[in-house]
């Protein structure tokens, strides 16, 4: 388990705002070296901007981000080029290079960020496909492979250069059931024998409860639970309650804002 007194990433109070809307509002959250966190929350709630916050490809309103203790706010350009070499990201809309194989999607980090040679980067890709069990398959294009193999390729392109945090946005989206377990295994699997830090937007329930140490759900830039699975499954809380068993109804959808789709609908008159 994570040692409790080591933190990998620390945000303190950060809030991003775009234009007049308030996306991540004074959040504050620490993630343990070697921690599986999964970050839950309805469509909206700021996940992807939180993620992308961690991964430096977007900046904080105010407040501040450390990584491994450096403060990434305060980063230039070329040091943000170091951090982001340091951490592996599977975008929600990541998709691969479609004109180019499996094996140069994953050469790609390595060609772009090393000086390494091609003897090299053939071996790194080989073995980094073989860790999400693509490695029969460097020489196809994305659109021969399933889309399950393409979240796995885009994840070996994420191991590419040995991460010490993964972040995946929704990696099982558009998965059949048998392929989202695959993926689960191999979030844990990775975690496990790399040590890899691992932080995880899903919308899949039993996926979630399965990879998570821990979980968070965020609601209008904010987190609004926090707890281990267990706490989280059993928890009494109306708003926890309602977003885990995925009812209708409940304090999520007491709370949209009526006033404001009644002011829509006059307004259009
Ligand atoms: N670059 C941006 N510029 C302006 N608004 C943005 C930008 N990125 C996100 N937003 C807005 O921030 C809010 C939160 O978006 P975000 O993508 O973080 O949601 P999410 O929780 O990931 O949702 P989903 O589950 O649908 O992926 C949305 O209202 C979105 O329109
Ligand atoms: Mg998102």
């Amino acid at each position: 388990m994570p040692d409790p007194t080591d933190n990998i990433i620390e945000c303190d109070d950060v809030t991003v705002r775009f234009g007049e809307q308030t996306v991540l509002d004074r959040l504050t959250l620490n993630v343990r070296r070697g921690e599986r966190l999964v970050i839950l929350g309805g469509s909206g709630a700021g996940k992807s901007t939180l993620l992308n916050l961690l991964a430096a490809e977007t900046r904080a309103t105010s407040g501040q981000v450390r990584i491994d203790g450096q403060d990434i706010c305060g980063m230039s350009e070329t040091q943000l080029d170091d951090y982001r070499k340091s951490i592996g990201v599977l975008f929600q809309s990541g998709a691969l290079f479609q004109s180019m194989t499996i094996g140069d999607n994953v050469a790609l980090p390595l060609r772009e960020h090393t000086d390494l040679d091609e003897e090299t980067i053939q071996i790194i890709i080989k073995m980094k496909l073989e860790l999400v069990g693509l490695r029969e398959h460097a020489h196809k294009l994305p659109s021969q492979i399933s889309g399950g193999m393409k979240k796995r390729a885009g994840l070996a392109r994420a191991l590419a250069l040995d991460p010490k945090i993964i972040f995946y946005d929704e990696p099982s989206a558009g998965l059949d059931p048998v392929s989202v377990t695959e993926v689960d295994q191999l979030m844990i699997g990775l975690n496990e024998t790399l040590g890899v830090t691992t932080v995880v937007i899903t919308h899949e329930m039993v996926s979630a409860f399965r990879v998570a140490h821990r979980l968070v759900l965020m609601d209008q830039g904010q987190f609004v639970a926090d707890g281990p699975p267990d706490e989280m499954k059993n928890s009494s809380d109306p708003l926890v309650y309602q977003f885990v068993n995925g009812l209708a109804e409940g304090p999520l959808a007491d709370r949209r804002d009526r006033d404001a789709y009644t002011a829509d609908l006059l307004g259009a008159y």
